[in-house]
């Protein structure tokens, strides 16, 4: 049985000009690519196969990262289900100087691992390690069944996690 820590990936870019808007803060699209491709080699990682982005959860940009900031992914897959799995994603970011660290976001990627025939694959399965990996495992599959609602592929009943969220007894 794999484990997260097997699938950590850390990435680190520097924010240059062509990174950044017109206000020289780092470009909410840029950040996003650079998440996804932090994830991707996480997943890959873990099934040794090829993988596909199946989901990005909201991700909320509440602090700014500027020009010439570094910019540090860490990403690990936290919960495997059949063919899909989750990934964690937490970004940070250090300014020049100081290079403070400062956790800037986090974010839930879901990847698909394929076969040869670029069809839908089984992954293996994951055993948390740590408390917090523990915790994110256990909240994973309300995240799943969340995601599965709002992309219209299941049905609120069949949602055990989430129905007291969505049907009023
Ligand atoms: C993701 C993809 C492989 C799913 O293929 P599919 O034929 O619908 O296959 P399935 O119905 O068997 O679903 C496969 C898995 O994907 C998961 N999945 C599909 N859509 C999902 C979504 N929106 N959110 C989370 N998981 C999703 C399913 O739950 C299933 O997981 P499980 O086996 O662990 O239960 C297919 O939709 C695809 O190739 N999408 C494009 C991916 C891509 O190009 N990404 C880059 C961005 S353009």
């Amino acid at each position: 049985m794999k484990t997260p820590a097997e699938s950590l990936t850390v990435m680190t870019e520097l924010v240059h000009p062509n990174d950044t808007n017109i206000l020289g803060n780092l470009h909410g699209g840029r950040l996003l690519y650079w998440m996804d491709i932090c994830s991707a080699i996480a997943a890959t990682k873990h099934t040794h196969a090829s993988v596909v982005t199946a989901s990005v959860d909201n991700v909320s940009f509440q602090n700014p990262i500027r020009l010439s900031d570094l910019v540090t992914i860490h990403s690990k897959v936290v919960r495997t289900f059949k063919t899909s799995m989750e990934v964690y994603i937490e970004v940070f970011a250090e300014s020049m100087p100081d290079l403070v660290k400062i956790k800037t976001h986090e974010a839930f990627y879901t990847f698909v691992a394929l076969d040869r025939n670029r069809k839908p694959k089984e992954v293996e399965p994951i055993t948390a390690q740590t408390e917090s990996e523990k915790i994110l495992f256990e909240g994973a599959l309300r995240r799943r069944q969340l995601r599965l609602i709002l992309s219209g592929r299941m049905k609120v009943d069949d949602a055990t996690e989430l129905k007291a969220l969505f049907v009023k007894e």
